[in-house]
């Protein structure tokens, strides 16, 4: 990942190069900036806040994976604590299209996964699709959300996404980013209650089917991954894909994984199981641990 991260940066202005190297290199870097990183950034390019977003998105690209399409988009969700979270899309050989991940729903679930409260701003390299601008009107901030793009005046989401349908429109007060707690019964060892931690943070007001992923990429560390519903259902992100991101955004591969376990909640009315083992055989063979488990 370091070698494609510095590749990129041959597609950003010189100054900015140069100042990004030292962050990119260190092994604490994961692909985000803080705001302070984002002030030290604006001066050494000498570039707008929108222009510096934009001069960031063929780093926000460079995490891309797309076997299928090897078209490479990039996106970066300003949270409004300032920071700056990196997110591209992830395509899957082998399993079903329909389980892609776009890279502005990277970014946000990044943010998502990091806390952060709510979106400012978000910086894409191409206008974003229907289903993106669908995923969008999900979040808290989906009045006010302001879209960048290359050669593109800034726009509110609802500017391209006019009549939108949305939570309301099924009753539901909810929206993505507000804090969820749906806590589970669980007593386990430390990866399936990571992966009952990410479940209780999930965001399901349509179906109440809470769920979460772990997977364990060393002794001590994982990443895990929270299932984010979407009222129009199909844009809904799964918990893999989220945990994948988290994955891919942290610098490791699919090759670290050693263990992946999903927890959901005990006789929902849907399961993240089929699925998420279909897209974890066509990674490789990874075998999928599933607990159902009761709400408390
Ligand atoms: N793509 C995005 O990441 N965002 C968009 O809104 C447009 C499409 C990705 C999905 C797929 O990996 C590739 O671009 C081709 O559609
Ligand atoms: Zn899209």
């Amino acid at each position: 990942m370091k070698t494609r991260l510095e590749d990129a940066l041959q597609h950003c202005p010189p100054q900015l190069a140069a100042a990004l190297r030292p962050y990119i290199m260190a092994d604490t870097f994961k692909a985000s900036f803080s705001a302070e990183e984002v002030s030290v950034l604006k001066h050494a390019s000498g570039l707008s806040t929108t222009d510096l977003s934009l001069a960031l998105l063929p780093l926000a690209a460079s995490y891309a994976i797309t076997p299928l399409s090897h078209f490479n988009v990039g996106a970066i969700a300003q949270g409004i604590s300032g920071r700056w979270y990196l997110g591209a899309n992830m395509e899957f050989a082998s399993a079903p299209i329909q389980q892609t991940v776009h890279a502005e729903q990277s970014a946000i679930n990044h943010a998502w996964m990091c806390n952060e409260p709510r979106l400012t701003a978000i910086t894409v390299n191409y206008t974003p699709c229907g289903h993106c601008r669908q995923f969008m009107n999900e979040l808290n901030s989906a009045q006010q959300l302001t879209i960048y793009l290359p050669d593109c005046a800034p726009q509110r989401l609802h500017d391209y996404l006019p009549n939108a349908f949305g939570p309301k429109d099924l009753g539901i007060i909810d929206t993505l980013f507000d804090p969820q707690v749906h806590a589970f019964a669980v007593q386990s060892d430390p990866l399936v209650e990571a992966a009952a931690q990410a479940a209780s943070l999930s965001y399901a007001p349509y179906t109440h089917a809470y769920s979460g992923i772990a997977l364990q990429i060393a002794n001590d560390h994982w990443v895990t991954g929270r299932y984010a519903e979407n009222a129009a259902f199909n844009p809904s992100l799964p918990p893999l894909q989220s945990a994948l991101i988290m994955l891919q955004l942290q610098g490791y591969s699919v090759n670290d994984i050693t263990r992946a376990v999903l927890v959901e909640v005990n006789n929902a009315v849907l399961s993240q199981q089929s699925a998420s083992t279909a897209i974890l055989t066509a990674l490789g063979g990874y075998s999928l641990e599933t607990l159902r488990i009761d709400l408390k």
